[in-house]
């Protein structure tokens, strides 16, 4: 009996110390949406064709303010890195730029910014094709990370076919046609991913590292002052996870019939994120495609708690 009671004791403390790992790693976990339907019925027409959309549902999307102007959309990988798109960024100082994080109105008063300490673009960015349009933001502090600051999951996988439920979100204009309304709501629209060679026959200048999403009918598609924000999608196999597999980059017009938008290929550019985040010295990681993920579940820690009841009961 008092041998069992010593063996209890000695397996307590690595289940605790099991247990404070899982809870802190359960806060960064990324990709998850929170449950609000408090702002779907809303039918405003707006992105292009698109909905206002709730933070809680994209907590990833951050709005880059240039001297207090919406320049462009991006995302949050994790407490210090935002990615964007490097077109964004031509000519731009970076110490002018501000991150509005965890909001999905620009009209907020009193909203609170993050400052850029390093911004790095795309070495091989090509600014007439806008091949590697893909920037990181380095942040001055981290982000406290909460319901409504998520990072995006990022993934190699890059066959088309192993996505479904994509969106994509942004403060850009809802109107091309006549004045440019650019709207103080965030907006989302859902999108079809295009297959590679269809997408180039449409647009010939498409390169690898691009992507296309669009609709059949017209109308719905990303817009100016979109580029950068994350165009997001669920793994077929596992709809729980949001997964960042484009950013906004370019497109011939906005919604145009047979003119999908342009997006970067995030999966190409996974190798360089990684060396680029070690190299500022934050280095950053992104969950590999195993079968086996790397963050404990939910149920995971409850199970846990109940072998630890058990155990000192
Ligand atoms: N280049 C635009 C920007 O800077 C994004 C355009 C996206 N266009 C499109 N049709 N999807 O905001």
């Amino acid at each position: 009996m008092k041998r069992w009671k010593g063996r209890r004791t000695g397996l307590l403390l690595p289940l605790a110390l099991l247990l404070f790992w899982a809870h802190s790693s359960l806060a960064w976990i990324c990709g998850q949406e929170m449950q609000d339907r408090s702002q779907q019925q809303n039918n405003v027409s707006a992105i292009m064709g698109g909905k206002p959309a709730n933070i809680s549902k994209f907590p990833w999307h951050v709005g880059i303010m240039n001297h207090g102007y919406h320049l462009c959309g991006g995302s949050i990988l994790n407490e210090w890195w935002v990615l964007s798109a490097s077109h964004c960024f031509e000519q731009i100082n970076k110490s002018n730029l501000e991150i509005i994080y965890g909001r999905d109105d620009l009209s907020t008063k009193n909203m609170t910014y993050q400052k850029v300490d390093k911004l790095i673009v795309h070495p091989k960015f090509d600014d007439w094709l806008l091949d590697n349009d893909i920037a990181l933001l380095l942040l001055k502090s981290p982000l406290n990370l909460s319901i409504n600051k998520i990072p995006i999951c990022v993934s190699e996988l890059s066959d088309l076919r192993s996505w479904k439920n994509c969106w994509v979100t942004g403060w850009g204009v809802t109107n091309v046609s006549g004045i440019k309304i650019q709207p103080e709501k965030l907006q989302k629209v859902q999108v079809d991913l295009y297959r590679w060679d269809w997408c180039s026959y449409l647009l010939p200048v498409l390169t690898k590292n691009m992507l296309c999403a669009g609709t059949q009918d017209a109308g719905k598609d990303a817009c100016q002052g979109d580029s950068g924000g994350a165009l997001v999608c669920n793994k077929k196999r596992n709809i729980a996870t949001w997964y960042q597999v484009g950013i906004v980059s370019w497109g011939i017009g906005c919604g145009k019939k047979n003119l999908p938008g342009v997006y970067t290929k995030v999966s190409h550019y996974l190798n360089w994120i990684i060396n680029q985040t070690a190299k500022a010295g934050k280095p950053y990681m992104y969950e590999q495609n195993s079968a086996c993920p790397l963050v404990l579940s939910c149920w995971a820690i409850l199970f846990l708690y109940f072998v630890m009841f058990l155990l000192t009961w």
